[in-house]
């Protein structure tokens, strides 16, 4: 796919999905993503799965982003290089881009590539999640992405993007996907 003015719609096999979840909020934009534009989707899985327990991740990952730590993932995709686009999902932690995704974004190299961030929140936004994004690939060309809320798991809702939310939800994401020039899958 060419950017710039004449920005071609991508076939859903030049487009990759990768995405962090907990609670399937961002897997459920993944989704919607997916029906819009794209075929494969891939789930960004850490080596040691972070604790069930929500107060015990929250310190973890405050521990981690502390001190820069990027944990060893089992996902691995060898062929990142012959994708046009690649779509990037993740919730916000701790008001920043979960230290996964830093991992993620360490370990394959985008440049060249266009790279499209998306998110879910518990309401309070994306922090420096997307900045994290355009530093980290700084080598792409990295488009404007799509916040929502999502769950807010500190209260006890998990999966918020589902039934009439999730229609809401796909109806921001088709306008968003316009906006950016990213258009339905032409066959
Ligand atoms: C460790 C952790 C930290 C979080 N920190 C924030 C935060 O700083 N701001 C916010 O709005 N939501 C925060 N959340 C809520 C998630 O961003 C929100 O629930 C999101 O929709 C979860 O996505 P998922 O269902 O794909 O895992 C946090 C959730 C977790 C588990």
């Amino acid at each position: 796919m060419k950017v710039g003015s004449a920005r071609a719609t991508p076939r859903s096999d030049d487009v990759l999905i990768v995405y962090l979840t907990r609670t399937g909020n961002t897997k459920a934009v993944a989704e919607i993503i997916r029906e819009e534009v794209g075929d494969t989707m891939v789930s960004v899985e850490p080596e040691t799965p972070y604790p069930k327990n929500y107060e015990e991740i929250v310190s973890q990952v405050a521990r981690e982003n502390g001190r820069g730590y990027v944990p060893p993932l089992k996902t691995k995709i060898e062929n990142i290089g012959e994708y046009d686009a690649v779509f990037l999902g993740f919730p916000t932690w701790d008001m920043q881009l979960p230290p996964p995704m830093r991992s993620f974004l360490h370990e394959h190299d985008l440049s060249g590539t266009t790279v499209i961030p998306f998110n879910t929140n518990g309401g309070y936004g994306v922090g420096s999640s997307f900045r994290m994004v355009d530093e980290m690939c700084s080598e792409s060309d990295v488009l404007d992405g799509f916040s929502t809320r999502g769950g807010l798991e500190r209260d006890g809702i998990y999966l918020a993007i589902e039934g009439e939310r999730r229609k809401e939800v796909h109806d921001s994401v088709t306008t968003w996907l316009e906006r950016i020039e990213i258009g339905a899958v032409v066959e």
